[in-house]
């Protein structure tokens, strides 16, 4: 049964969020106070690189099941569900997640709330957010006991919207058997799919989330630990990875090695997980993560030891960065592993060119003093020595006998290129995780 929501806050959770909502057939608002992005996202445009999302968001707008706004107003108070979807950065200055938006959020909801309609979290948050929440919405409105439940997101950019539509399970975290039975409703076509839909208490539901990411986060920088074993040892961490893959009870997913994560999610999450643990006093429990991150940093410097170890000094030389993305799919610069690297080479002494396929619109005011080009080609012009930083599609399928940098140097970031074939034409590879005779 269509139900009317309001999703607030349009980032990439909201935005996705809103409009799979629509898609299965709900009748949403999207809240958002940029004025900008609302104009954008009323014409069909997101705002931000995500395969698919436009084209769907048109559609849902001229289905008539989505519209958007700068403020609520008094149709808000029609909706029987208010999802809360904005972010929860990392504060200046801190490990710890800025929860401020999602205060804001709920003050500007309360005028707009029935007694009997639903506040969702979606927003990732340091466990034991959501019953301070609870309280400050009982003071915004008076009600004695406002209904507030937890249903983290679990969405990866580049493949947000079906992610969101076919999520690999649901997890929601209620007070009461109403919350259940709304949320059971507006996920209904997704539960009558089959996805496993997991009810909890609030600080499970906050928890899962953390989790996941410090889970995943976790099996990168094991494997990047291994690289480093490898690159002493002379073994092959891709092989390695493999190998230890077919144990089912390890699993083959999130073991690429290579410059590491980065992104919005994964580097954010881990530090405000042991930020709140100390805060609860636990902060043993997962000061490993602090290594993680150490570990995943560390993968940046190789591969400037490794452009030192080719060509000396870095200056006076002209180094190509192959994606600025932290991902292929996306535009998402936060924290790219690719633009750390053009950042620490340009410190080492050296005129850094980036290129990317999508991406370059996010680094060009911040980084004035990274030379940005859009033609890949073009790119190789003249340089020393290029890193892939990004698997972007075009990089992986590159011929290599198609571009003429003056000195044939490639290090391989990602562990995505055909060795032999870039050797053939004149190449010297150097990958991370391995030795490669050249
Ligand atoms: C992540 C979580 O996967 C998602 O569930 C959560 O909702 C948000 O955070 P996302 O940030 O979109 O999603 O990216 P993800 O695909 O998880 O990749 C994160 C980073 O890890 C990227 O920089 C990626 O390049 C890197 N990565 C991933 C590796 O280095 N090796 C791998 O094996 C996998």
């Amino acid at each position: 049964m269509a139900m009317k929501i309001t999703v607030i806050g349009l980032g990439y959770l909201g935005a996705t969020h809103a409009v799979a909502m629509a898609k299965v057939g709900h009748q949403v608002i999207g809240i958002e106070p940029n004025p900008q992005k609302i104009a954008s996202l009323s014409q069909g445009k997101a705002g931000f690189f995500e395969p698919g999302l436009d084209e769907e968001l048109a559609k849902q707008i001229a289905s008539g099941r989505i519209t958007f706004k700068s403020a609520h107003d008094e149709e808000s108070r029609e909706a029987d569900i208010h999802f809360i979807c904005v972010g929860t950065p990392q504060t200046p200055g801190s490990m710890a997640a800025d929860t401020s938006y999602l205060v804001s959020a709920i003050n500007d909801v309360a005028p707009y709330l029935r007694e009997d309609a639903l506040v969702v979290g979606k927003s990732t948050v340091p466990v034991g957010t959501a019953v301070s929440l609870t309280q400050q919405l009982a003071k915004a409105t008076g009600f004695s006991a406002p209904n507030l439940a937890w249903n983290p997101e679990f969405l990866r950019e580049g493949t947000a919207l079906e992610d969101s539509l076919h999520p690999d399970r649901l997890v929601i975290g209620v007070t009461n058997p109403r919350a259940e039975e709304l949320l059971r409703q507006v996920f209904a076509p997704m539960i009558a799919e089959g996805i496993p839909f997991l009810v909890t208490d609030l600080a499970t539901a906050e928890l899962v989330k953390a989790a996941a990411n410090a889970f995943l986060a976790t099996k990168i920088s094991f494997i990047n630990a291994m690289a480093e074993i490898a690159e002493v040892s002379g073994a092959d961490a891709s092989s390695l990875a493999k190998a230890i893959g077919y144990d089912e009870r390890i699993g083959n997913k999130f073991l690429r090695n290579g410059v590491g994560f980065g992104g919005g999610c994964l580097p954010k999450d881990i530090r405000a997980l042991i930020a709140r643990a100390e805060e609860l006093g636990v902060g043993e429990s997962v000061a490993y993560l602090h290594e993680i991150d150490k570990i995943n940093l560390r993968r940046r410097d190789r591969v400037i030891h490794l452009l030192q170890e080719e060509l000396g000094t870095l200056s006076q030389k002209r180094v190509l960065i192959l994606g600025a993305a932290f991902k292929p799919d996306s535009d998402d610069v936060r924290d790219s592993p690719a633009l750390a690297i053009a950042l620490l080479a340009k410190a080492a002494g050296a005129e850094v060119i980036v290129h990317d396929p999508v991406a370059l619109h996010g680094v060009a005011l911040k980084h004035p003093e990274l030379t940005l080009e859009q033609s890949l080609h073009q790119a190789f012009t003249n340089v020393d020595a290029v890193v892939l930083a990004t698997e972007w599609k075009e990089y992986r399928e590159l011929d290599p006998t198609t571009v003429t940098p003056r000195n044939k140097f490639i290090i391989d970031g990602r562990n995505v290129l055909d060795v032999a074939k870039w050797q053939q034409a004149g190449f010297k590879v150097q990958a991370l995780g391995r030795t490669i005779t050249n």
